[in-house]
């Protein structure tokens, strides 16, 4: 295995941080104005800019912008200063651009390295059934099996039952019979607008109080939460999930297997992995941006894989100092 951090070692998720902040702060002036491609051109313009400095050679597998037409840092660009090492790179310049463009709660900047062809490619095919744990129910989890018997193996395992487990929920019409067994089956829902990197990663958190995402979301957003589900000990498996027939049939003429379950491995298979992600509206996960006039603050969360280190950032940024250094203003 190629070790991106080794000699000397580096933890190139606290230069992800600042790639995260920068988008964080860009795109947390939107919030509430409506205004969706306006904050993800902010956020990709920052993010492109700061991994521009990242010392490695990356480039861009998992990019998102086709979903919604939005300004890409699009799939195949290259990123970072062209030095060693060679990385694949996901980012998610703005997770929750509803949320934000309408000032609700968890929306985030997230970016994830690993080494050049470990990540998982899914082509243009935008959705993936999921289900993600945190550590505890590491290896119990099964996507083929059914939700009740998910549910019942992650209770065994979390010393509980079924009635105390929290499952979260993605609130889509598509997920209406997968509620309907989860109701059946006794466990509590929460049911969430958007976000569910951050619903995944609240998974492997002590005190979030959240067991178990299930259900259909972004096929980015389940790379994204492999990368960190991998560095923090818990497990993700997905599905490519196809629309309709035509993208069905268009995904097997490019060669993606729809029945096929993939697995953490198949979405990152290296441990090696970096992961960041700054709050751009408040969630329970990470605070929201706050602006004071010369001042901003963030919180991030980065991960590192090879460690397994979980730090949370809180960090001030001076504008007037920022503004005689950056090609941007905060
Ligand atoms: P974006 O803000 O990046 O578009 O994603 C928000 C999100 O809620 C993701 O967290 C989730 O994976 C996906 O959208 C679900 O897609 P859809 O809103 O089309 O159901």
């Amino acid at each position: 295995m190629e070790v991106l951090g080794a000699t000397p070692t580096r933890n190139l998720a606290l230069e992800l941080a600042r790639v995260t902040e920068a988008a964080a702060m860009m795109a947390g002036r939107f919030m509430g104005r409506g205004d969706k491609e306006g904050a993800d051109q902010a956020a990709v313009n920052a993010m492109r800019l700061i991994l521009s400095t990242v010392d490695m050679s990356g480039v861009i597998v998992i990019g998102e912008g086709e979903k919604d037409r939005a300004p890409m840092l699009y799939n195949g660009e290259k990123v970072g200063n062209g030095s060693k090492p060679d990385v694949d790179v996901a980012v998610d310049p703005i997770d929750g651009t509803r949320p934000l463009a309408y000032g609700r709660s968890n929306s985030l900047a997230t970016v994830a390295l690993a080494p050049r062809g470990t990540m998982f490619d899914p082509g243009p095919f935008l959705y993936m059934n999921k289900i993600a744990v945190g550590p505890e129910a590491h290896g119990k989890i099964n996507i083929e099996k059914s939700i009740t018997e998910n549910l019942n193996a992650i209770a065994k395992a979390k010393g509980k039952t079924v009635e105390d487990l929290t499952t979260i929920v993605l609130d889509r019409p598509r997920h209406d019979d997968m509620i309907a067994e989860i109701r059946k089956a006794g466990a509590r829902i929460r049911q969430i607008p958007d976000g569910d990197v951050a619903a995944a990663l609240m998974t492997a958190m002590p005190d979030s109080g959240v067991d178990v995402l299930i259900g259909i979301g972004g096929t980015p957003e389940g790379v994204l939460a492999a990368c960190a589900l991998r560095a923090m000990g818990g497990e993700i498996q997905g599905k490519l999930f196809a629309r309709d027939d035509d993208e069905l049939r268009r995904g097997r003429e490019a060669g993606y297997d729809f029945d096929k379950v993939l697995t953490m491995s198949d979405l990152v298979s290296s441990e090696d992995v970096f992961f960041a992600a700054t709050g751009i509206t408040d969630g329970e996960l990470l605070k929201g941006v706050r602006y004071y006039g010369n001042r901003i603050t963030t919180d991030t969360l980065v991960v590192r894989g090879l460690t397994g280190t979980v730090r949370q950032i809180n960090a001030t940024h001076t504008v007037d100092k920022l503004d005689n250094l950056s090609s941007v203003h905060y």
